[in-house]
């Protein structure tokens, strides 16, 4: 009897499937999740976007591998996703907020709304998920919170600050979280990718002003043309792919206690180092001279510097 109660504890214990919920999975590193996570029958995934023509192509569904429209702004379409997710799986048991945008815009180029956006998707979305899901991890004392952030988290680079700002509060709300809920028995790591090898550098939003002055007009002109397709060659060059990304993610999954933070690329590591050891005053003006043309930058526009 005793032996039958021993078998029945193991089965239903290596029987349960994790609940992963991954949010923008309709391209780049979150496609790339999808697709690893499909393979792996030992989850139940949810995989979600704003945009489910590419995954419905990708993927078939079945009862394990779902396929829901999930836009992070939307706390409706995030209410009635959880819902679902708790009245048939009983609970997300691990989220992964990889869903994001970058504005390219220098901050005088931003609106208000345009900031309310990236930070809504980058920040506010994300951390609405993490409060939905935390009651079902308390309960089942334990889960695990996993964020992609960016190197722009640690270090801003110009036309590209509300970006860094979304990723920044992104890192500063997952460290306070890491204190909170570890005593909880849940987990949270934040992911940081430095230039990854994809699509995504055409997928940057420009705002009214930033899309007027990208060619080189105005003041703020030459800052573009110089900074956009350094971006985007730097992406172009990483050796990093999407895959690589993912592979990191499910190692993080499937570690009882992954850290906290986790540079994910080459040039993450890098910087992640400069950011900790070298004092700013000298980062910055190192980091600025390194920036294609910069000494050039608004030149013509400023009575403080020499004209020669
Ligand atoms: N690629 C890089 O070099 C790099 C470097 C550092 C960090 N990251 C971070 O990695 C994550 C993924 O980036 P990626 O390179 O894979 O970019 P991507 O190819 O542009 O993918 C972004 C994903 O986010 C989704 N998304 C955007 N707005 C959304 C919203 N409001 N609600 C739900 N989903 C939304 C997009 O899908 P829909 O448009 O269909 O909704 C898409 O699936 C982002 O958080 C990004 O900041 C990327």
């Amino acid at each position: 009897m005793l032996h039958l109660w021993y078998w029945y504890k193991r089965r239903t214990r290596y029987s349960f499937k994790p609940v992963i919920l991954v949010t923008g999975c309709s391209s780049g590193i979150g496609m790339a999740i999808a697709e690893m996570l499909y393979s792996l029958r030992s989850y139940r995934v949810v995989a979600t976007s704003r945009r489910l023509d590419s995954l419905r192509e990708r993927f078939e569904e079945d009862d394990r591998f779902w396929i829901r429209k999930l836009d992070v702004r939307s706390r409706a379409d995030a209410e009635k996703l959880i819902q679902e997710i708790n009245d048939k799986w009983g609970g997300v048991n691990i989220l992964v907020n990889n869903a994001g945008i970058s504005y390219r815009s220098v901050v005088e180029h931003m609106t208000d709304e345009d900031e309310a956006i990236q930070m809504d998707t980058n920040y506010l979305g994300p951390v609405r998920l993490v409060r939905m899901v935390l009651p079902g991890m308390r309960e089942q004392g334990r889960g695990k919170i996993i964020n992609i952030s960016s190197v722009s988290g640690m270090l801003a680079m110009p036309t590209m600050a509300s970006y860094s700002a979304s990723k920044a509060a992104m890192e500063g709300m997952s460290e306070a979280l890491w204190y909170e809920v570890r005593p909880l028995g849940i987990n949270v790591s934040v992911i940081q990718p430095g230039f990854v090898h994809s699509k995504s550098f055409e997928n940057v939003v420009y705002t009214k002003k930033s899309l007027a002055a990208k060619d080189g007009e105005g003041i703020y002109g030459d800052y573009y043309v110089n900074m956009i397709p350094f971006v985007a060659r730097l992406m172009r060059l990483s050796t990093t792919r999407p895959r690589t990304l993912a592979k990191l993610v499910v190692r993080v999954i499937r570690t009882e206690n992954p850290p906290l933070w986790i540079p994910a690329t080459i040039d993450a590591m890098v910087f992640y180092y400069l950011r900790r050891f070298v004092p700013r005053r000298w980062l910055m003006p190192f980091l600025f001279w390194f920036l294609p043309k910069a000494r050039k930058w608004g030149r013509a526009y400023t009575k403080r510097r020499n004209h020669k």
